[in-house]
């Protein structure tokens, strides 16, 4: 059982349901979220923890108020006493994202960015760069536009080709390191995830490990959405909800 939920976030959440919505959280949360100076992050960090508790509850039957949370060493959050239940939350831009299932799970949603790339250099295996780096002018197809489209699209076309890449690649980064539980803990560059015959590959400690699933999903032109798992069963499609329907079920 594996199930990825959606809420469109910033959208969904005017300042009057945020201060309704607030109250359904207990103090210790509600200073963690007023500790934000944006109103977009506390809208965020509100609709993080609701949805946390929504998606628990409904793959699991826990009633909300039973869950208790813990953070392992590395901040990942798990439930007390039920090594059962696996989640994991994302925020960026407009979007709050969760997964839950049965097997250790990292989500991760990334807003696209203007701004150049130069942080692959960092960030990035030598594998991953290489990959980036022929994004557009390889005989790759890419996202289903074909070589020939590429080589004849104009510069300004493959630029946002590679920059969509760029963050398909950091987005199922960050889902793996936050499916280990270590999140930065682990250094990027220690590990890559390429794309081989139509499926995501793991290569860490240079080799090929096959103990973990990437799953991409599409969300919007300017967002990567991306799950890690330690078992196949990714949703076909992810389920998008409303914050009245969260609030409501809690
Ligand atoms: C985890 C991490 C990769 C998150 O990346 P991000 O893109 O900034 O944030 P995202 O929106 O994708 O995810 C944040 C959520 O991931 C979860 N999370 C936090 N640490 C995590 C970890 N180690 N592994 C998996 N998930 C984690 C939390 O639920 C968090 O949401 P919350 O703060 O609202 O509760 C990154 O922030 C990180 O590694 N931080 C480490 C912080 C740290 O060093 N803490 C020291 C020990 S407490």
């Amino acid at each position: 059982m594996m199930q990825v939920y959606v809420v469109d976030a910033l959208n969904e959440l005017s300042d009057e349901k945020f201060a309704d919505y607030l109250k359904l959280v207990d103090d210790e949360r509600k200073d963690r979220i007023m500790r934000f100076h944006f109103m977009a992050d506390r809208k965020r960090s509100l609709v993080g923890t609701l949805l946390t508790g929504y998606v628990i509850s409904k793959a699991f039957g826990v009633s909300p108020g039973d869950i208790i949370f813990e953070k392992n060493k590395y901040g990942k959050p798990f439930v007390k006493g039920r090594s059962d239940i696996h989640f994991n939350i994302s925020h960026s831009g407009n979007y709050v994202v969760a997964v839950v299932g049965d097997s250790p799970v990292g989500i991760d949603v990334q807003e696209h960015k203007s701004g150049n790339l130069d942080i692959a250099d960092r960030f990035f295996s030598n594998e991953e760069r290489a990959a980036l780096d022929a994004t557009g002018t390889s005989m790759e197809e890419q996202g289903g536009v074909s070589c020939d489209q590429i080589k004849d699209s104009n510069p300004n076309d493959r630029q946002e080709l590679k920059r969509r890449m760029f963050y398909d690649m950091w987005s199922l980064k960050e889902a793996y390191i936050k499916c280990i539980g270590m999140g930065l803990s682990k250094p990027l560059d220690e590990f890559g995830i390429l794309e081989k015959n139509g499926e995501y590959k793991l290569y860490d400690d240079g080799a090929e490990n096959d103990k973990y699933y990437f799953r991409k999903y599409a969300l919007s032109g300017n967002y990567s959405l991306c799950v890690c798992a330690m078992d196949k069963g990714f949703p076909d499609e992810f389920v998008k909800v409303g914050i009245d329907e969260i609030a409501f079920n809690l």
